[in-house]
């Protein structure tokens, strides 16, 4: 047995130390945004290659008016957990909204994405259930998954065969239910899931399917409804607001059964105080717009090309991106640091992911776009990204 020593924070002189040994220590900075530039610790202007504001609806007009109205009308916060005394009149009008907008029977606002993954998984999956998740699912969903203590298994990334194959062999077995979850436009890669293949695979074998479109609402699909919009047989989105959305939160789409079922039993959907009204106001102004923008998609697609090609022609790999989230394929992690530095030096933000985040040997530069970049500021990154590869 340990004993307590007289130093209780010992173990985090531990970590920070690893982490700091392994060149992997984190901090954090200031980053003002203005535009598509943003100002590093006050000081040297950047261009922002890793924000999420796909669509630049975080500086749109009538969202900031939206959630000035409401603030003004119901006040600064929301005061109480849903269940309690948190649910305004505005929030019902926003969960039929999204429902109406997406197409589904109905819809649960969620606090984040994060919150939302990470406790929905739990409350749906008992501990006699099986999660089946793609290996490169995100950080929330993960958490969600084994916080539900069910038996937890991972199927290669994007490998139906090695879907269909599990749940096969889980059929055999004696799980309460199947719960199988993919993200459709995975956060690291920029690669999609095929999400009609899968839909049928899990329905063959009455499985759940859980889809997180949080890169993708806004974004892509008919209408930037998402990548999950109008394929059979997905029993519930979580589409996220902090991305394409320009605000905060989320939102679960799902049919009203389960919707009940959450409002009665997912703990990270009762015991937390409801999103406050501006917050409200910043999501309801962004689903009203987002149907009408396919030009700023189209100004998205015609971005994606142009940084691509650069980034191809100036010596990099981009994997197998097919969306506004772009890896420029390094490997070794001090590697990519450097090249995060030397493209900061150039007047850039384009952030080194290493591992944890990502599998070992597969560091990147992670970039990510929005319709708001301008032609010459893609050039200019990738004059200087050929710069450094011609030494
Ligand atoms: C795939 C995915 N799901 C969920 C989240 C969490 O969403 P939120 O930022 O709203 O917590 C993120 C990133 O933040 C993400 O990339």
């Amino acid at each position: 047995m340990g004993s307590v020593s007289n130093s209780k924070d010992q173990f985090i002189d531990e970590a920070l130390a690893n982490r700091r040994d392994q060149h992997r220590f984190r901090t954090l900075r200031s980053l003002d945004p203005q535009g598509t530039t943003v100002v590093s610790d006050g000081e040297k202007e950047l261009i922002n290659f890793s924000g999420n504001d796909y669509l630049g609806l975080s500086k749109h007009p009538d969202v900031i008016d939206r959630a000035k109205q409401y603030a003004d009308k119901y006040g600064a916060g929301s005061t109480a957990s849903r269940l309690i005394s948190g649910t305004y009149s505005i929030h019902k009008k926003l969960e039929q909204k999204l429902a109406d907008t997406f197409g589904w029977e109905g819809s649960l606002v969620f606090n984040s994405g994060f919150q939302a993954n990470s406790t929905i998984i739990s409350t749906l999956a008992d501990r006699h259930a099986l999660i089946l998740a793609d290996k490169l699912s995100h950080n929330s969903l993960l958490q969600g998954s084994l916080s539900s203590r069910a038996t937890f298994r991972r199927f290669e990334h994007n490998s139906l065969e090695d879907l269909e194959d599990q749940l096969a062999h889980a059929s055999k077995e004696d799980f309460s239910r199947i719960i199988v979850i993919s993200e459709s436009l995975f956060s690291m890669d920029g690669d999609r899931s095929n999400l009609e293949a899968i839909a049928e695979c899990t329905e063959s074998h009455n499985a759940w399917l859980f889809v997180d479109d949080a890169h993708a609402v806004g974004v892509w699909g008919k209408n930037g409804l998402g990548l999950a919009h109008g394929i059979e047989g997905i029993d519930m989105v979580l589409g996220t607001c902090g991305k394409a959305f320009g605000g905060f939160g989320a939102f679960l789409l799902c049919s009203d059964k389960v919707k009940d079922y959450l409002i009665n039993f997912c703990p990270g959907f009762i015991y937390t105080t409801a999103l406050p009204p501006a917050v409200i106001g910043t999501i309801e102004a962004a689903a009203e717009l987002i149907p009408d923008m396919d030009g700023a998609r189209e100004q998205i697609r015609e971005n994606i090309e142009m940084m691509k090609t650069g980034i191809h022609d100036a010596g990099f790999e981009t994997g197998n991106s097919d969306s506004q989230i772009i890896p420029i394929l390094v490997g070794g992690e001090q590697e990519t640091l450097d090249l995060a530095d030397y493209l900061e030096e150039q007047g850039f933000l384009a952030t080194a992911i290493r591992p944890p985040t990502v599998p070992k040997g597969s560091a990147r530069i992670r970039i990510t776009l929005s319709s708001e970049h301008s032609a010459s500021q893609i050039e200019t990154f990738v004059r200087a990204l050929k710069d450094w590869s011609n030494g």
